[in-house]
């Protein structure tokens, strides 16, 4: 469906989710919320079963208290409704064109996401060097120390202006990200058309999007990204 009354119909489909996620979301916490009043050991369980399917519980720098208790507090909840506002905009359909958003270099240079693409091969945001080219943006902090924060993390507050956001960039590549970091212009407009916080991965060929994931840390599946790869190879 490359036309464009599919694009239309995936807008439209994109609108009538959120407003069918959030009243899901207002019901669910109401619940969530009784139940840690009656039976806090069930809701511990309920958090450690999320912290497994965002993979969480596997990761070695963080233990449950970094975490679990911060699930359905005030700051999750707006940090939810927020990443929800911000998809309203997402542009980026499987099949469909790929949104040339404008980003910024880790120096601060204007470049937008096309400037990557190269001939026709794909480019993606990690992963298969021989076959692709790779690109990381780095969004919006999904857990900054002023907002939904987990105990134990990276100290990255909101940021404010573009430095601030380049900063915290240059944290990430200080970890070897093994290919080129790019950074969202303040108004957040790639995560927005990508529809693409807190994560998500994309495999973009000669402009055209060939694999979008789902939105992270539940879609988030390197593995996906893999099996497309294998085929363009
Ligand atoms: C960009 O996203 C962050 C995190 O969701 C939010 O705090 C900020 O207000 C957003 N900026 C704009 C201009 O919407």
């Amino acid at each position: 469906m490359g036309t464009a009354i599919g694009f239309a119909v995936r807008k439209l489909w994109v609108y009538m989710s959120a407003v069918l996620m959030v009243c899901l979301a207002i019901l669910q916490m109401s619940l969530l919320k009784l139940l840690s009043f009656f039976s806090p050991g069930l809701m511990r369980k309920i958090h450690l079963r999320m912290g497994e399917r965002s993979t969480m519980t596997q990761n070695p720098k963080f233990k449950y208290e970094d975490w679990g208790p911060t699930f359905f507090s005030w700051a999750f909840i707006k940090a939810v409704l927020g990443v929800n506002w911000c998809s309203l905009g997402i542009e980026a359909f499987e099949g469909h064109a790929a949104p040339d958003t404008a980003l910024f270099t880790i120096n601060g240079e204007k470049t937008s996401v096309h400037r990557f693409l190269k001939g026709n091969r794909p480019l993606l945001v990690k992963d298969f060097s021989d076959v692709a080219d790779f690109l990381i943006v780095y969004l919006a902090e999904a857990h900054a120390t002023d907002a939904w924060a987990f105990a134990n993390n990276v100290d990255i507050s909101v940021h404010k202006t573009l430095e601030e956001r380049l900063s915290a960039a240059r944290t990430l590549v200080k970890e070897n990200p093994l290919c080129t970091v790019v950074v969202d212009q303040m108004s957040n407009i790639t995560a927005s058309k990508y529809g693409a916080l807190p994560e998500r991965l994309y495999v973009i060929q000669s402009g055209r999007v060939i694999y979008q994931g789902g939105v992270g840390p539940w879609g988030y599946k390197p593995e996906e990204v893999k099996k497309v790869l294998e085929k363009v190879k």
